[in-house]
């Protein structure tokens, strides 16, 4: 299988703190991952990197082959590579059709007008958002507000794409939906990396783990694997004691 992400060997310092030390991990075509780790592990900030927000101090990332590292987000966003906030930043005076066109018009430069206004219509469908295509992005409940920012990534037309803790904050029923439309979004073609706390959703949607703790790679594999590890039980239990 192809690798559509690499990261390799990278790291982050902000003044003394080591945000991410030596980190390397990889995205396989198709496959959905996830990222884990206590509060302050450095996931975020690992997406940051990845997505073109921070440069590292050490180390690249290469997106489809090519080393990205030098490049900003916005080149990034047009080779392939979206990118969903941990917290919604959507235009909120527009429409939600308006703000997945802003996406679908900037997501890659050439793209028309009319082929942007059919790839919106394919992700209000495939995300759910239909029904809401009118309303104001600033009314929206928590739930749609999560859905249109993952709609927004989607917009762009990714094969990649970054999802940084998207249902944060949802029901168990919700998650569900979010998890079953994460899914869906795989079978479409993009490759997910997904960061998120909720661990039923981990579980029953990652393919691979990859456990991060102050900035370090700490373990790796099948969730049923890395769950049962030593280090990452004691991560999670020496944060939260
Ligand atoms: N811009 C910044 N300036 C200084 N320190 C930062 C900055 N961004 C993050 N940090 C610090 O780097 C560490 C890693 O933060 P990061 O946001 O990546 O963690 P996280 O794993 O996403 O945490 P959470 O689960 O709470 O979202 C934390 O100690 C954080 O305080
Ligand atoms: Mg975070």
């Amino acid at each position: 299988m192809a690798r559509v992400l690499e990261v390799q060997g990278v790291s982050k310092r902000f003044l003394g703190l080591k945000a991410l030390q030596g980190v390397t991990l990889h995205l396989e075509e198709g496959e959905i991952l996830a990222v884990i780790g206590p509060n302050g592990a450095g996931k975020s900030t690992l997406l940051n990197v990845i997505s073109g927000l921070l440069r590292p101090d050490a180390g690249r990332v290469l997106f489809l082959g090519r080393d990205v590292t030098p490049l900003p987000p916005e080149a990034r966003t047009h080779l392939g590579l979206g990118r969903a906030f941990q917290i919604p930043t959507p235009l909120p005076e527009l429409t939600v059709r308006e703000n997945l066109l802003v996406g679908a018009l900037f997501g890659r430069p050439g793209r028309s007008r009319k082929e942007a206004e059919a790839m919106v219509e394919a992700v209000l469908e495939l995300t759910g958002l239909a029904a809401k295509a009118e309303a104001p992005a600033g009314e929206l409940t928590l739930l749609e507000d999560k859905r249109l920012e993952l709609a927004r990534a989607l917009a762009t037309g990714p094969k990649v794409l970054l999802l940084d803790e998207v249902m944060a904050g949802l029901r168990p029923k919700e998650a569900q939906e979010a998890v079953d439309l994460v899914r869906r979004i795989r079978d479409a073609g993009v490759s997910v990396l997904f960061i998120e706390h909720l661990m039923p959703v981990v579980r029953a949607l990652a393919d691979r783990v990859v456990v991060l703790d102050y900035g370090e790679v700490i373990a790796e594999g099948p969730y049923e694997q890395v769950a049962r590890e030593e280090r990452v039980r004691e991560a999670y239990l020496g944060r939260r004691a």
